[in-house]
Order: C-alpha cells, then structure tokens, then sequence
C-alpha cells in the first residue's frame, strides 16, 4: 500500500497554493507540517455527536495548520508591518491553528479513562501535592481555571523559569499563553467542547472530565517534564 508521507503533503500544499519549485525566491523548504492524529474516546460523559463533531473540528486545524505553515514559506517578508501585513496576519493565524492541533491532542489523549485511578505513590500525585500544597488544592485551582477561561482552555505545567507545576488558563487557542510551560493535563473549556450536553454549566463538563482523567498517559508526561527540568537546571 502506498505511504503518504510529509513530502507529498507539502507537494499537495504547493500546487493547491500554485508555488512553482523551479522560482527560488517563492520555493516552500521548510514548511511544517502536522499529521492527524486516531483519536478513540470511549467515554459515555460526552454525546456521540458531541465525540464526533469534536475530533472534526480538530482535523480543521490540523488542514489549517498546514496551509497557513506552507503560505509562511512564500510570505513576503520585506513589507512585514505590526500595523497591518500578509506575514503578520499569517504568524498570528499559524500560533492559533498550532495551538489548536496540539491542544485537542493533548486533551483527547488525557480524558476518557473510563477505569482512571491515581496512585498517591505517582509522579503526577507527589509533584502536583508538592507544589500546591495538596492534591485537592490542585484540583480547586485546576477547576477554578477551567471556569475562568473565555472560551480556551485549562492547563496544568512545568514552569522553566519557576521551577513548579503551575494551572493557567488560555483564552481562544492562543491569548494569555505563558513562555516556558510544558503541558502535563490540559481541559478544553471552549463552549463545543461541552454544550451539547451540559449547557453552559462548564463546572459539571469538568468535573466529568476530571472523574476519566488518563493518569496514565499524564504520568508519562510528567516523566517528560521532569527531564525536562533535568536539562536545563543551573
Ligand atoms: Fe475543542
């Protein structure tokens, strides 16, 4: 069977954009390109249709991603401007979409465990009692973020430059974004993520969310950001 592979991708994105290779000054070399991912969400906190309409949603951003990351390659640079340009507005969009794709997939892969546990003796247990006090602390702030966020998302991360797990939340995909955190546990509060089967009652979606955590897949993400920290102590 034949393989599609990142090249025939970005060929795709090429001739859809009409960029001839053979002009040096246009030619696409570094374009990123992100792949979608199988998402399987057993879960019965969320409708079908909810489920579904979700994970398409998440394939827009990936198709957008992609066009806009290979539209930055042929961008004009020389008439960049922060008042009003073809590269800015194509940078602002390539942070949103990025966001988009890593975000779904991060929070797709940690909720809907429909046998999660926690282990008191975990990384995730220690780390996020160590650094909030208690668990239960952590999780009152988690949810106080999940509720605070206009319409984006909650995160829990390791902070480089604090050196702690710390809860945020981001407005849309891209607004309110600290440098230097890696995500462990990520919630999507943007309203489809819960409307069509809890209202507008945010605090019960993520209660429901948080009942199915994959501690699992966030143990070995704390593994992750431990090395992380690792490598770039002092
Ligand atoms: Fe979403």
């Amino acid at each position: 069977m034949a393989t599609f592979t990142n090249k025939d991708l970005k060929q795709t994105i090429r001739d859809s954009l009409g960029v001839d290779d053979t002009d040096k000054s246009s030619k696409i070399t570094e374009a990123f390109v992100a792949n979608k991912k199988q998402q399987r969400l057993p879960t019965e906190m969320l409708s079908e249709k909810n489920k579904t309409n979700h994970i398409e949603l998440y394939k827009g951003y990936v198709d957008s991603f992609n066009r806009i990351s290979a539209e930055l390659d042929a961008a004009d640079r020389s008439n960049a401007s922060s008042n009003s340009s073809q590269f800015r507005s194509l940078k602002i969009d390539e942070t949103y979409n990025l966001n988009g794709v890593y975000l779904h997939e991060l929070y797709f892969a940690n909720i809907s465990d429909v046998h999660s546990e926690v282990a008191m003796d975990s990384l995730s247990y220690i780390k996020l009692s160590r650094d909030f006090g208690t668990f239960d602390a952590w999780q009152r702030d988690f949810i106080a973020c999940c509720q605070s966020s206009r319409c984006g998302w909650a995160i829990t991360g390791y902070h480089i430059y604090l050196q702690s797990y710390v809860n945020i939340f981001v407005d849309l995909h891209s607004a309110n974004v600290p440098v230097g955190v890696y995500p462990v546990i990520v919630m999507d509060v943007w309203q489809h993520a819960y409307y069509r089967d809890y209202l507008k009652d945010v605090k019960t979606y993520t209660h429901a969310m948080m009942k199915e955590l994959n501690w699992n897949v966030i143990e070995s993400r704390f593994k992750k950001a431990e090395r992380i920290s690792e490598a770039i102590r002092d």
